[in-house]
């Protein structure tokens, strides 16, 4: 079984990026729902001892769409969670110079994020992401993750309309500049890059208790 992290942080302190309604419903429905049917598929499966990655590797592997799609999405939200801030962030200095290398400054890589998140078709995410020491940003479709595979995530924004819709209407490009420049956890992204390292653990899903 695997359990629905609880935000961390209350439900309004990311307002006015995202407002306490969103976060609410976002958490306590849409993610609600992607862990409770991972778990019930999980358990369907035999599958319902293992951890979220395995779950997702193992899904993938044997063609399980519906529960790879949910079981994603569990460990997409929880993440995103992690990826946003109420303080407002700065790079550290060595991940700003790898953003230097890759975009030519962080107003090159905030150009890039958005563009790519704000031109994927349909419903998705848009990651900044680290492979072999250079950053990239991809964004993957419906509930495809970067959790058990290449490239480590640094950060990751939902783009699919639930994530936005209520705070922004139709304007994504709106709310990916905003959250860009005022939610995004920086000092978890220096983490997640010391992870790709070798330095230290990557973020995991949370094992249930
Ligand atoms: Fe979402």
């Amino acid at each position: 079984m695997i359990k629905l992290p609880p935000l961390p942080y209350p439900y309004e302190a990311l307002e006015p990026t995202i407002s306490a309604t969103t976060m609410r419903t976002h958490h306590d429905k849409h993610h609600a729902k992607y862990v409770e049917t991972t778990n019930t598929l999980a358990k369907e499966k035999g599958l319902d001892g293992k951890s979220l990655e395995e779950i997702i590797a193992a899904a993938e592997k044997a063609g399980e769409k519906k529960l790879f799609n949910n079981a994603a999405q569990a460990w997409n939200h929880a993440f995103f969670w992690t990826c946003m801030t109420p303080e407002r962030q700065e790079p550290t200095a060595e991940l700003m110079a790898l953003i230097g290398e890759a975009f030519g400054g962080l107003a090159g890589l905030k150009e890039k994020f958005v563009q790519v998140g704000a031109d994927h078709f349909a419903s998705g995410w848009v990651w900044l992401a680290v492979e072999d020491g250079k950053l990239t940003v991809v964004d993957t479709h419906d509930g495809g993750t970067l959790a058990h595979k290449a490239p480590t995530p640094l950060l990751v924004c939902d783009v699919w309309e639930h994530a936005y819709y209520l705070d922004y209407k139709q304007d994504r490009k709106a709310f990916l500049e905003k959250w860009f420049d005022t939610v995004a956890n920086w000092e978890f992204a220096a983490h997640q890059l010391a992870a790709a390292q070798g330095r230290e653990e990557a973020w995991r899903f949370a094992e249930a208790a």
